[in-house]
C-alpha cells in the first residue's frame, strides 16, 4: 500500500467509535498494508510502564509489559525520539519477542510533546525500514496523539 493511501485510512479510521475500536483499526491497516510489518503493536505508557494494546502479527508477544528505559520499545518512550533497528541480533538493548524478528522500528507517540505511548513494528526482513517509514509512522503517531 502506498504510505499516502494508508495516511488517509487511518485518518478516517480515527474517527472510529469508543476510541479502543479506532486503535485497534490503525494496527489492522499497519499490519494489512504492508507485508514487511511482520508484527505490529501499540503501547500505552502508564506511569513508569509501557503496557501493550492492540496489537496483530502471527504470534504473541511475552513482553506486554515494558518497564520505561527497557529494550528498544523502553528507549523511544524515555528519549521520545524514533527508534531504527536495522539488525536486532546486534542491538544489546533489543528485548526478543520473536525468533524470525531482524529488524525492529519503534516510533513514541506525543501527546502535547509529552510521550504517551508508541508504535512497535517488527519485521522478519533484515534492515526492513527506513527513512520513510520513519516519515509515515511519525505522521501515524501524531495523529494518535491527537486521538488518544
Ligand atoms: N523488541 C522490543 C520488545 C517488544 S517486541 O518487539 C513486541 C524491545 O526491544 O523493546
Amino acid at each position: 500500500m502506498e504510505y499516502a493511501t494508508a495516511e488517509r485510512k487511518i485518518k478516517k479510521a480515527l474517527l472510529a467509535r469508543p476510541k479502543s475500536t479506532a486503535l485497534e483499526k490503525v494496527v489492522d491497516i499497519l499490519y494489512e498494508g504492508f507485508e514487511k510489518y511482520s508484527w505490529v503493536g501499540i503501547y500505552l505508557l502508564k506511569k513508569e510502564n509501557l503496557i501493550l494494546g492492540p496489537w496483530r502479527g502471527k504470534q504473541a508477544t511475552e513482553h506486554t509489559t515494558i518497564p520505561l528505559g527497557m529494550g528498544v520499545c523502553g528507549a523511544a518512550a524515555k528519549t521520545g525520539k524514533t527508534e531504527l533497528v536495522n539488525d536486532v541480533s546486534q542491538d544489546m538493548r533489543y528485548l526478543s519477542c520473536f525468533l524470525s524478528t531482524r529488524s525492529e522500528i519503534v516510533v513514541p507517540i506525543k501527546k502535547k510533546e509529552v510521550v504517551v505511548g508508541e508504535i512497535d513494528i517488527d519485521s522478519d526482513t533484515p534492515a526492513a525500514f527506513d527513512a520513510n517509514d520513519a516519515t509515515f509512522l511519525e505522521k501515524v503517531a501524531d495523529m494518535l496523539g491527537q486521538h488518544i
